[in-house]
Order: structure tokens, then sequence, then C-alpha cells
């Protein structure tokens, strides 16, 4: 599903490259956990899967669509991205001006799978469906970080990308929305790469990793930040 070759990506021409010859392969129904020292390219690595941003070198293929030459075909990416990518975000990017229902209906209608009961059911399961109606200017970040995941996984996407998605919960919440997460997407075959700080967040993937200098290391999560030394 998700294959990335030697991928480089540096923001400064002086410094080691910040992915340097990254390489990852990551099946269909599979999870993946990622951790690694605050700045060490986590959210950049999730940017260039989503083709928001572009390596210096390498590829990323994901469905047999290289991400990486398709760069220079907006439409394309942005169609991809619609019809089989959820992106939680680590600042969650959702919409000031829609309540929390239309937030999370938003990726479904997009794509011209709106399902009302499935999106009932997801907010329910993940405590927010008495503030569907809400506007985000009233809502906590927890609440904010949960309508980002139901946002991510309500139209049923082949490949999810959570970047830190538990990291304005409490330790009780953020158990039940990672359960929520991983089922999700192991019910419905969806790959899912989740970027965490969180030890218990991470050992529930199937498969831990850490990035480090460049490269993605096979980890132990409690490992991940025994050597932050990036
Ligand atoms: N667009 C950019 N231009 C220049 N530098 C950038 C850009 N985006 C990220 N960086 C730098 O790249 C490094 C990695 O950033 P990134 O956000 O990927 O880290 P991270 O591993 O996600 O960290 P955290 O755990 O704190 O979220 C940082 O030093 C950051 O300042
Ligand atoms: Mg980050």
């Amino acid at each position: 599903m998700l294959i990335i070759n030697k991928l480089k990506k540096s923001f400064s021409d002086t410094e080691k490259p910040l992915l340097n010859n990254l390489n990852l392969s990551l099946h269909s129904d599979e999870s993946l956990s990622i951790q690694g020292a605050s700045g060490c390219g986590k959210s950049t690595l999730l940017s260039l899967i989503a083709g928001f941003d572009h390596p210096d070198s390498g590829d990323i293929i994901i469905d047999n669509l290289s991400v990486t030459e398709s760069k220079n075909n907006a439409h394309r990416i942005d169609q991809f991205r619609k019809n089989k990518m959820g992106i939680v975000f680590q600042s969650f990017n959702l919409f000031d001006c829609f309540n929390a229902w239309d937030n999370i209906a938003f990726t479904a209608r997009l794509k011209g799978n709106y399902d009302k009961k499935y999106q009932q059911a997801l907010m329910d399961q993940l405590g927010i469906l008495s503030i569907a109606k809400k506007p985000l200017s009233q809502l906590s970040g927890g609440e904010q970080q949960r309508c980002a995941i139901a946002r991510a996984l309500v139209h049923r996407p082949s490949l999810v990308l959570a970047d830190e998605p538990t990291g304005n919960l409490d330790e009780a919440t953020s158990d039940s929305v990672s359960d929520l997460l991983y089922e999700t997407c192991k019910q419905a075959n969806t790959a899912l790469v989740v970027v965490t700080h969180s030890n218990d967040v991470a050992k529930r993937a199937d498969r831990a990793m850490r990035l480090h200098k460049g490269v993605l290391e096979n980890a132990m999560p409690e490992d991940a930040f025994a050597s932050s030394t990036f």
C-alpha cells in the first residue's frame, strides 16, 4: 500500500538532511507507530507522504501512485488525497466557520460518500456526539482533536496519517480514542501511520518504529527516547 524509497529532505543546505535515505514498506491493513525526538522530522515525513511537500529525492508510492512523480500534477494528488487519505493534523486544521458536525462531514461530502449514521456512530464512540452542533470556538482542545480524528475516518479512506492524535487528551480518553483509531482502521483494512510521543499509543500498533538520524528504525516503544540525540 505504501512504499518509500530512499527519501531525502533538507530544509537547509548546510546541515545534514532531516530525512536521509529513509525507506518504509507498509501493508494495506497494517498499523505503524512512529516515535522520535521533537524536531526529528516526523510531521515532515507525514507531510511528504500526503503530498503537501516534496522531497529532495527518493520516491513515495501509495496504491501504485507515485506521490513524488505527481508533484507537478496538483489535481491528481488532490483527488488522491480526497478519495484515499484521512489526515489528522498535529494542529487539527479544522474550519472555524463550521460546527463540529460539519467539520467532520467535510471529507465525506467532498468524496461523495456522506453517511449520517456512520458519522453518528463514529462521533458517539469518540464521545463527541453531544457537541455536534457547537461552533468550533466553543470546543475544548480535546474535543477538537476528536473531531479531527472523526474527520479523518468518516470518508472511509485507505490510508490514515495521524500526527499526535491524542496529544491533547487525558490518559483515559487517549486510551479509548486510540483504541477506536486502531480498531476502525483494522476493521476497514485501512493502513494507519500514527506519530506519537505516547508509548501507550505507540505500542498498540502492529509495528513500532522510531525516526532517528533521518531513518526509520524498528523500536520497542519504551526505547523510543532512549537515545534522542538527533
Ligand atoms: N517548512 C519548513 N521550513 C524550514 N524548516 C522546517 C519546515 N518544516 C519543518 N522544519 C524544521 O524541520 C525540523 C523537523 O520538523 P517537524 O515538524 O517535522 O518535527 P517533528 O518531529 O514533527 O517534531 P514534534 O515532535 O515537535 O512535532 C524542525 O527543526 C523544523 O523547524
Ligand atoms: Mg510534529
